[in-house]
């Protein structure tokens, strides 16, 4: 992996020679399959491994083994980072988030098409100044690690200065970050449109700088089909087919006027999906924010394209946008992840937004655990980003992006952390109550490519 040395932290741990390796103790939670939507005590896929080692060398996971076992040779003098009855899982994955949008988190009263014009698009527009994409490339993604996300897929601008600086950032972490300007040439206000070959030579320009460079991959970026011409989404399509290795991000079937409004512009595509079906850019490197409102046939397209849907559950309920139908995409065989999508979402807490995503499933009827939950925002999603060789489980060869959790925070999460633990209750039950009372203030340490990003100031 080309990643470039770490800049440095104001965090305390180890920096330098000393974090070639590391070594913590916990107990280790991650994934070797998907759950599902099986009941807890039916579930597999669940790797619980309690009172282990996670030894670290060079950014990467040397081996995993129970702490009570000799350490390898060479080892014995690197110290134990000894989170002793904490968690230790998988960083995050976030694969739906708008770095822009930490400007406009928390915004009153307006469905998707107003926020957007009320809040989003001026919000938005400062990030033509290099100086705001740089402070705010930096300021989110140090808000993701303080979250415990520690790969993103990520929405900037219009402006290719605001995806040039989360390049940059990133990369200086060595952070696996999935991101490319946003297209948009109509329906947006001055300041905010591009045209389609300005738009492709920022794209190429990108890919060529950034795509493939250490842990950064280009996506191409359609904001949605409103805010793209048909010329400009056939292009898009054509980057998808030139440069194979590249994503795709954009938002489908989020919200009933945004639908009106696609059937309008665009009146013969069969649906909103198949607005970007038919220039070709569904495959399995595409991730669509929503997927509300998708009808059968649509699911039936994502299934063949391989093609994800990245739930943003604190948005749609947020926005009022509706309820999206999880055990139906899965019954259908549809790839989901979990998106916190600030700022339409109202927090980059993955917990959170599982904590949303188990209410919605709950008015459905359906019932989701923290197993299913838990393995979107790892396992789940490196798969669907083909990135599962590197992100996602606790694996020897990994790269070391984890994050150090307590059960509990607070007085009544503490109490029924306890309730849970001393009545031998499940370990799903432990780790579904702290799926649903835990959030950011539960974290304990971030770590990405073995380095200490976020520590607890506690
Ligand atoms: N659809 C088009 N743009 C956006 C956005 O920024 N957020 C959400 N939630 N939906 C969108
Ligand atoms: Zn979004």
């Amino acid at each position: 992996m080309n990643a470039p040395d770490p800049v440095s932290l104001t965090s305390e741990a180890p920096q330098t020679d000393a974090a070639l390796r590391r070594v913590l103790r916990a107990d280790l939670l991650d994934f070797t399959a998907d759950p599902g939507f099986a009941l807890p005590q039916e579930a597999t896929g669940v790797r619980w491994r309690p009172d282990h080692l996670v030894l670290i060398e060079d950014g990467r996971i040397h081996a995993v083994q129970p702490a009570d076992q000799p350490v390898p040779a060479g080892w014995q003098s690197v110290p134990q980072e000894d989170h002793g009855g904490r968690l230790l899982m998988p960083g995050f994955i976030d694969t739906h988030v708008h770095c822009p949008q930490l400007d406009v988190i928390a915004s009153f009263g307006t469905a998707l098409l107003d926020w957007l014009n009320t809040y989003t698009f001026p919000a938005e527009k400062r990030y033509a100044d290099p100086e705001v994409s740089r402070q705010g490339a930096q300021r989110f993604l140090s808000a993701l690690w303080a979250h415990g996300t520690t790969s993103a897929v990520v929405f900037p601008t219009v402006h290719k200065v605001s995806a040039q600086a989360l390049f940059e950032a990133a990369h200086a972490q060595g952070m696996r970050l999935i991101t490319g300007k946003v297209l948009m040439d109509r329906h947006a206000p001055d300041g905010l449109r591009d045209d389609v070959v300005q738009a492709e030579r920022d794209c190429i320009d990108l890919i060529d700088r950034w795509h493939d460079q250490g842990r950064q991959a280009f996506a191409v970026t359609v904001r949605f089909a409103p805010t793209s011409t048909p010329a400009q989404l056939a292009m898009a399509g054509l980057l998808c087919q030139t440069y194979p290795g590249t994503y795709m991000q954009t938002h489908v079937a989020e919200n009933q006027d945004e639908i009106r409004w696609v059937a309008e512009l665009f009146p013969d595509a069969r649906s909103y999906l198949d607005v970007y079906d038919r220039d070709g850019l569904l495959g399995p490197r595409a991730v669509l924010a929503h997927g509300i409102w998708l009808d059968a046939n649509d699911r039936a397209v994502l299934r063949e394209r391989g093609a994800q849907i990245a739930h943003s559950p604190s948005s749609n309920l947020f926005l009022g946008s509706g309820l999206f139908d999880w055990a139906q995409a899965q019954r259908e065989g549809v790839a989901v992840s979990l998106a916190s999508d600030v700022g339409g979402g109202t927090s980059l807490s993955m917990l959170r937004n599982m904590q949303d995503a188990y209410k919605i499933q709950a008015m459905l009827g359906n019932r989701l655990t923290a197993w299913k939950a838990l393995h979107a925002a790892t396992l789940g999603a490196a798969q669907a980003l083909g990135l599962s060789h590197e992100i996602g489980q606790i694996e020897p060869g990994h790269m070391a992006d984890l994050a150090v959790w307590d059960w509990a925070h607070g007085p009544v999460a503490e109490h029924r952390d306890r309730l849970a633990r001393d009545s031998h209750a499940s370990l799903h039950e432990r780790a579904f109550v702290w799926m649903t009372l835990g959030d950011e203030r539960n974290l304990v340490e971030t770590l990405i490519r073995g380095q200490t990003v976020f520590q607890s100031p506690l």
